[in-house]
């Protein structure tokens, strides 16, 4: 059990110790062992649409970063069958500060893979593909050998016990975060370039293959067999009314236990800190919440429930994301972490919208001068600017990893304004060091209105 917050029974992580020196995989036989596999044979005898409902009543959310309701995600499947269907996995989870999905994998496999096989009854689904994040060597290696255990047990193959052949597939991703969005994901399952696509159409519609496809992330299809064993109202008992059940939160930076530890949906920021041993080495200065895209919570919001909406409204980030919490002590540089996450997209971005491709990078370099010395108080006007033109909010590109470096640069800068105001000179000022190769060698420039 992984839960440090009091009080709280844990639910995807029932089968991992807290401790680890006593976790240790569990294998088919340890999952069947302790009630594994049980909710598949009872969705068997439901009817598609009767695990579908109680998919939605449950108010489940997608843990994967965009928090849609599952339910309503399986019901846009065609109910009527023109030919192959397919659920994608989304385990490629290169969300900086995000490492959730991993601790799934890693110890509890067969959770994962029993919740597919259930959404692969829900919505008539013939192939899944547990599209899984390249660097994972080790939960590859997990995920692969207890497929292969599924396959022996029927739970997979020609005679899958669901009553018809359900085939299942591990494909490693090739490292880029792009990838990871959902329609990326499907470029590169395809073999093709992972670039995201032009929506609509749907996945649920055309997507691999052009054929109806679910995409769902990890602990997503995890909290599925759970739903059917103890229904809709248990898992509303937990969490916030908007934001049910409870969520795995990925705690890493300046906290004395990092790690992930479950607990509902909705607790505090500082109740987060408090869970993984409170703060090392200093006072809290901000938390960057659910993943950089989200943005970042500030010293005065840790009394900001983690949750899908409050994060948003009271917290002015993008979302909870992936509940993946990078906390910061007051010793923190706000202006390089800004900077690092910033060079992050620009790194990222597939190039194929021109704001994401070009603003990022002129954002990069503009942040770089900062961070260098040669920064101007316009150059913090100039940023705000560009992050306006960034994402799928305000309608400027095809995917949402431009609305990530908009809102992380948006928080950052609006957040601690006067450490970044105390960063940079007066306007007007001559000469500049400017930095090239990602921050490896510095050259002075003559500064003039060309560098804008
Ligand atoms: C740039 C980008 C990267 C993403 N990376 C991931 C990822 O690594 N894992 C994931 O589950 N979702 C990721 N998402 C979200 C997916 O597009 C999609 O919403 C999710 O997989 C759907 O599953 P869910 O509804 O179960 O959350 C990413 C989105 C974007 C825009
Ligand atoms: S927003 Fe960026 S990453 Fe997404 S499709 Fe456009 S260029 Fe590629």
């Amino acid at each position: 059990m992984t839960s440090g917050y009091p009080g709280f029974e844990p639910v995807l992580t029932t089968r991992i110790p807290l401790q680890e020196s006593e976790r240790k995989i569990v294998w088919y036989d340890e999952y069947v062992r302790t009630g594994g596999y049980e909710q598949l044979k009872k969705a068997i005898k439901m009817a598609p649409d009767e695990i579908t409902k109680l998919v939605t009543d449950s108010g489940l959310r997608g843990r994967g970063g965009a928090g849609f309701s599952c339910g309503q995600k399986w019901s846009f499947i065609p109910k009527e069958k023109k030919g192959l269907h397919y659920l994608a996995v989304n385990g490629d989870e290169s969300e900086p500060g995000t490492f959730k999905d991993r601790y799934l994998i890693d110890y509890d496999p067969h959770q994962t893979l029993e919740g597919c096989a259930i959404c692969s009854i829900a919505t008539q689904v013939d192939v899944i593909y547990l599209f899984i994040r390249g660097e994972y060597h080790r939960q590859i290696k997990v995920l692969e050998k207890a497929v292969h255990e599924a396959y022996e047990k029927n739970i997979f193959g020609k005679n899958s016990v669901i009553g018809r052949p359900l085939e299942c597939y591990v494909h490693k991703g090739a490292g880029a975060y792009i990838c990871g969005e959902e329609t990326g994901l499907l470029e590169a399952l395809e073999g093709k370039r992972g670039w995201p696509r032009i929506k609509p159409p749907f996945p649920a519609i055309a997507g691999a293959f052009g054929r109806p496809t679910v995409i769902n992330n990890v602990e997503t299809l995890c909290c599925v067999p759970w739903i059917l064993e103890r229904g809709a109202e248990w898992f509303k008992s937990m969490g916030t009314k908007s934001s049910p059940g409870p969520k795995l939160y990925g705690m890493s930076g300046h906290v004395n236990h990092p790690g992930v530890y479950e607990a509902p949906l909705g607790i505090t920021l500082q109740e987060s800190i408090d869970m993984s041993g409170g703060m090392k080495g200093g006072r809290h200065k901000g938390s960057i919440c659910g993943g950089i895209s989200m943005g970042v919570l500030g010293p005065n919001e840790l009394d900001i429930k983690l949750d899908f909406d409050d994060v948003r409204f009271r917290g002015g980030c993008l979302g909870l994301g992936t509940a993946g919490m990078i906390v910061m002590n007051d010793k923190t540089d706000m202006v390089s972490a800004l900077r690092n996450c910033v060079r992050f997209y620009s790194h990222e971005s597939c190039g194929q919208c021109t704001p994401c491709r070009e603003g990022s990078h002129w954002m990069r370099k503009i942040l770089d001068r900062i961070v260098d010395g040669g920064g101007r108080q316009k150059d913090l006007d100039m940023l705000l600017e560009l992050e306006k033109t960034q994402g799928i909010m305000p309608g400027t590109t095809i995917c949402g990893l431009a609305d990530g470096t908009a809102w992380v640069t948006r928080t950052f800068i609006n957040k601690y304004y006067d450490e970044f105001s105390a960063r940079v000179q007066p306007d007007g000022v001559k000469t500049v060091k400017l930095t090239i190769n990602a921050g490896r060698s510095n050259v002075l420039t003559p500064m003039g209105s060309n560098t804008r």
